[in-house]
């Protein structure tokens, strides 16, 4: 059993054993010539989470680097379909997106994640989960007014009327990260000053290990 599935809430499964391959993360990221980490963006709908993903993935493919990226709006309508936006819910999504980076990372492939992920203690499991040396939190800082002026969805008008019920910033909380990695002020800096700040800080952490292309 892992050490934190206790506190995670997992049931400890006694008749469960781990089987071990004989293909190593580390023989994976020889081959690759890269090694899996996770980019977790976290911030407010509207914060421009998906968008620097987005953005982010491109400047990496185009680097020759192996991606993915899960996006809260498309995880919910597979993996994590019929959950809610419940503090449970919320931690139920969380936990099922970390638990499949985590596999990702262990595959060998460089894996951002954009999801509000409101809650410090559900970002704390999720780091716990992926391994903290492969986890980099980035904390999209937009301000409400902006991402509600932006209102991309449509969704802050309708939290305003109360159409939509635990809306986060308006009517469900938001918890900002207290050490992320890095904070971005999505409001005022553009998506490429965004998207190089991002890269700058995944190499000194050796989760790019080299470039194929360069
Ligand atoms: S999280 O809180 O559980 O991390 P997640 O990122 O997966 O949320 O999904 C957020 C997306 O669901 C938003 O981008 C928005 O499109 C949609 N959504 C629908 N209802 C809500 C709500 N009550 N609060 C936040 N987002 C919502």
């Amino acid at each position: 059993m892992r050490e934190f599935d206790t506190p995670m809430g997992l049931q400890a499964q006694p008749e469960v054993t781990s089987s071990y391959g004989s293909v190593t993360r580390q023989m994976r990221a020889e081959l690759n010539q890269q090694e899996g980490c996770v980019v977790w963006f976290t911030g407010l709908s509207g914060a421009g989470k998906s968008t620097l993903a987005n953005q982010l993935e491109i400047a990496l493919y185009r680097k020759g680097f192996r991606t993915f990226t899960m996006d809260g709006d498309n995880m919910r309508q597979g993996l994590c379909n019929g959950l809610g936006f419940s503090a449970a819910d919320r931690a139920e999504n969380i936990r099922r997106i970390a638990e499949t980076a985590r596999m990702f990372v262990d595959a060998g492939v460089i894996t951002l994640v954009a999801c509000i992920s409101p809650t410090r203690e559900d970002r704390v499991r999720a780091k716990r989960i992926i391994g903290p040396e492969s986890f980099l939190e980035v904390w999209l800082d937009c301000p409400l007014e902006v991402c509600e002026k932006r209102d991309v969805k449509g969704l802050y008008r309708k939290a305003r009327t109360g159409e939509l019920k635990q809306f986060t910033g308006i009517s469900a909380p938001y918890e900002p990260p207290l050490e992320p990695e890095l904070v971005l002020q999505t409001g005022q800096v553009d998506v490429d000053t965004c998207v190089a700040s991002v890269i700058a800080k995944m190499r000194p952490q050796r989760t790019v290990l080299q470039s194929p292309l360069s």
